[in-house]
């Protein structure tokens, strides 16, 4: 798998491709199979619908890899705290605000109630392409650690950070049982056959300088190390969004073999900031796509260029919107495909 040799630290040309969220809304054969089922969890929970979106845009546009058709909520939900998706609003959870409420999943092992996404993921490595990668996901205990102290998306994060701040020992001690949860997901979808792991910290940017390291560099590296000690030997892409020149000493602490670059980072500083032998991830801006156009091509060929001496995987900066007309993402592989090739 060339997506595989990338990630290994071989160069390819054309890079490969995916893009983040790729099995979502802005497809109309995804929103047919979203009708079926109206609540999201129980969709994410059927292996046979969960296994047919994962493969819908690998049949439409020949990406390199797919992502398994899930969501970063199922470890809160399989917390028990109320996870649901409200239309035009967003997850929504019960507010958690104590220790306690958390500190009883320490000894819980849940993996038994990801059993669903492992047979999706089964089903999906039979059914996929041989060249096709899959990737296995789980969002980091940071990105986590917000959703369950927000009740939902948040703007400012309040909530989150004013715990970490008056209870700075709690907050590591949740970090630190998130942290296994985390590990027992991406072992369950890693036991069943993906092909890599990722790991999500979207919102690792609300993450004040001084915690990085206690909130994300250390959990990532622990995770890791669990992973390691599990036998669980695969190519790993970590996305801690938004952190800036934080990405200098994330990529010095944690041994990723990839980092995926969001759209704010510049791909120039990034190539010369981040060491040569680690893959670059990214970083196409989601609303340039949605231009698309003469616009869109400039930008792709900037991105690549500046990536030219390292392993790169061509992605967006964070997930596809719901607005992208599906023939952009065509003209995307078609310029990308044919501009190197
Ligand atoms: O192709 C894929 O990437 C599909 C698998 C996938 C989903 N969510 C399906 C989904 C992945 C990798 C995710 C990750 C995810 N989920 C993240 C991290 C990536 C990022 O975007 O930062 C986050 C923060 C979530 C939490 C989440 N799930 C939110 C905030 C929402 C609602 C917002 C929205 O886009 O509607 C979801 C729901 C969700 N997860 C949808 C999909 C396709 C849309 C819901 C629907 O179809 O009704």
């Amino acid at each position: 798998m060339r997506f595989i040799d990338t990630l290994s630290g071989k160069r390819s040309d054309p890079p490969p491709i995916w893009i983040m969220r790729q099995a979502g809304r802005y497809l109309p054969e995804y929103k047919a199979i979203r009708q079926t089922e109206p609540d999201f969890i129980s969709f994410c929970l059927n292996p046979d619908k969960a296994c047919e979106v994962t493969i819908q845009p690998i049949t439409r546009y020949q990406f390199d890899a797919s992502i398994i058709f899930s969501d970063i909520l199922l470890i809160p939900w399989a917390m028990k705290r109320n996870v649901r998706f409200i239309d035009g609003v967003g997850p929504k959870l019960d507010i958690l605000s104590s220790f306690k409420d958390i500190e009883i999943f320490a000894d819980k092992d849940l993996s038994n109630k990801y059993k669903a996404v492992g047979n999706a993921v089964k089903l999906t490595r039979q059914t996929l392409p041989a060249k096709t990668a899959l990737i296995g996901f789980s969002g980091a205990p940071w990105t986590l650690m917000t959703y369950l102290f927000e009740g939902g998306s948040s703007r400012d994060f309040s909530n989150t950070k004013s715990f970490l701040w008056q209870k700075p020992g709690e907050a590591i001690e949740i970090i630190k049982i998130l942290t296994e949860k985390v590990a027992e997901f991406l072992i369950v979808q890693a036991k069943q056959g993906v092909n890599v792991l990722m790991l999500f910290d979207s919102w690792a940017g609300a993450v004040p300088a001084k915690w990085r390291d206690e909130m994300i560099y250390k959990p990532h590296q622990r995770l890791l190390e669990i992973l390691q000690r599990k036998n669980i030997d695969l190519p790993f892409i970590s996305f801690p969004k938004g952190i800036g020149e934080g990405l200098i000493n994330y990529a010095n602490e944690v041994a990723i073999n990839c980092i995926a670059i969001d759209q704010n980072t510049d791909p120039l500083w990034a190539n010369c900031a981040l060491p040569s032998n680690i893959a670059i991830q990214g970083n196409l801006d989601p609303l340039c796509l949605v231009t698309g156009g003469q616009q869109m091509k400039d930008e792709i060929s900037r991105i690549i260029d500046c990536f030219a001496d390292r392993p790169h995987i061509f992605n967006l900066g964070h997930g596809v919107v719901p607005q992208t007309p599906p023939e952009h993402i065509q003209d995307l592989i078609d310029f990308i495909r044919t501009k190197a090739g």
